[in-house]
């Protein structure tokens, strides 16, 4: 076995129908639609419907009445020990029971469900009750309601924002929590199990909470009023820009781009700073590695619209989750379809066969 990759990097497990970023042309489709054109066409539910069921109609459900057992105001871990939950309290049957359809209904429930798990926690964290049902009703789209929920009103600025960020990050092929999920959808465990599984794994700084370390830097920036000089110090210490480099796209990240003027359009008071810092990463960049593509990435602006959004850092990685319930749903139903038990092999390279007394 000469061919270990650590990370698995570059090792196809999968083929998918899903979506797929386009890594020459820095194009992201989702079943083969740009998501440049869905961005302020459609809102994120009906992006759920496009990834899962293929189908913008009925699109992903609002959320049934539900009590959550107890909120700890911390959303990530909520969110993942509230979803574990909702497999008992719903009796989801395991996934190798059930049909498709069932499979999809469920996943659909979820879904909606873990959306509102997390502004009720929102509002825990911030020393409030969830606003009531009639209340959230009074919204249109899943991120007024989400809003409504948390915060029991919903600023359109916000709304916008929140819904773009949704769109952008709601599938993004293999990435470590969509293999969670598929790894946990494999054994033929019940969907509320999978779901939950890979929100544990997006709770990593690696995966889910980058915007937070962008936010930083522009504070610092703005502080000092010298990009470039930020740029060089950093550098010179072997440090990384936060928001610069993708390990697929050798071209501009799309959903940065789609982010950057999401941002300028609805008037983030960041974004004087973001431009100067960013056109300074950049030219260093290329100076350092003219060889190598290092463009902005999505957690650049993503911090930018988040921020706008009055998303306090900590949580940043429970919106991401809430919008990579439609790619993980998506990919355990097509998991389901494969049918196949994960279950790859290690080398193993430990001691040689000994006695015990060698030990
Ligand atoms: N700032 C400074 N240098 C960077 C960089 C960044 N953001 N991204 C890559 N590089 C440099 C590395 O230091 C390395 O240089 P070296 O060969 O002299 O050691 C070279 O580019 C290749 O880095 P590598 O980590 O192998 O490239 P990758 O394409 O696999 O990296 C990331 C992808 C995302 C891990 C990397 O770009 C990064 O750490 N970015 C910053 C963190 C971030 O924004 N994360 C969110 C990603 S969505």
């Amino acid at each position: 076995m000469n061919d270990f990759k650590p990370g698995l990097e570059g090792v196809v497990a999968f083929q998918t129908e899903i979506a797929e970023p386009d890594r020459e042309g820095g194009a992201l489709r989702y079943r083969g639609v740009d998501i440049e054109e869905l961005v302020g066409e459609v809102p994120y539910e009906k992006v759920w419907g496009l990834l899962v069921d293929e189908n913008l109609e009925p699109g992903m459900p609002d959320p049934e009445p539900y009590e959550p057992a107890s909120l700890t105001g911390s959303a990530p871990s909520d969110l993942q020990a509230e979803t574990a939950r909702l497999g008992a309290v719903w009796e989801l049957e395991k996934l190798v029971d059930i049909d498709a359809k069932d499979a999809r209904d469920d996943l659909a429930r979820l879904s909606a469900q873990m959306m509102s798990i997390v502004a009720k926690s929102a509002a825990v964290h911030d020393g409030r009750d969830p606003a009531p049902d009639d209340v959230v009703a009074q919204g249109e789209t899943a991120a007024e309601k989400f809003l409504l929920r948390w915060r029991g009103e919903a600023d359109p600025r916000h709304v916008k924002a929140i819904d773009t960020y949704w769109i952008c990050t709601a599938e993004h092929g293999l990435n470590a929590s969509t293999f969670t999920a598929r790894i946990t959808a494999s054994t033929g465990a019940d969907c509320a199990a999978a779901m939950s599984a890979a929100v544990g794994a997006l709770s990593g700084p690696l995966h889910g909470g980058a915007p937070a370390r962008v936010l930083p830097m522009l504070d610092a920036v703005a502080a000092s009023g010298d990009p470039a000089g930020y740029v060089k110090d950093l550098l010179d210490k072997h440090g990384r820009i936060m928001g610069f480099g993708h390990r697929i796209y050798r071209a501009e990240d799309p959903r940065s781009r789609i982010l950057k003027r999401t941002a300028k359009e609805l008037g983030s008071p960041r974004m004087e700073v973001a431009e100067a810092l960013e056109e300074a990463a950049l030219a260093a960049l290329v100076e350092r590695k003219p060889d190598y593509v290092i463009a902005t990435n999505v957690e650049f602006y993503s911090a930018v619209v988040l921020d706008l959004a009055e998303v306090p850092p900590d949580l940043t990685p429970a919106m991401f989750a809430c919008a990579r319930v439609a790619g993980w749903a998506a990919h355990i139903l097509e998991e389901k379809r494969t049918g196949r038990l994960i279950r790859p092999s290690a080398e193993y390279i430990g001691p040689s066969s000994r006695s015990l007394s060698a030990v």
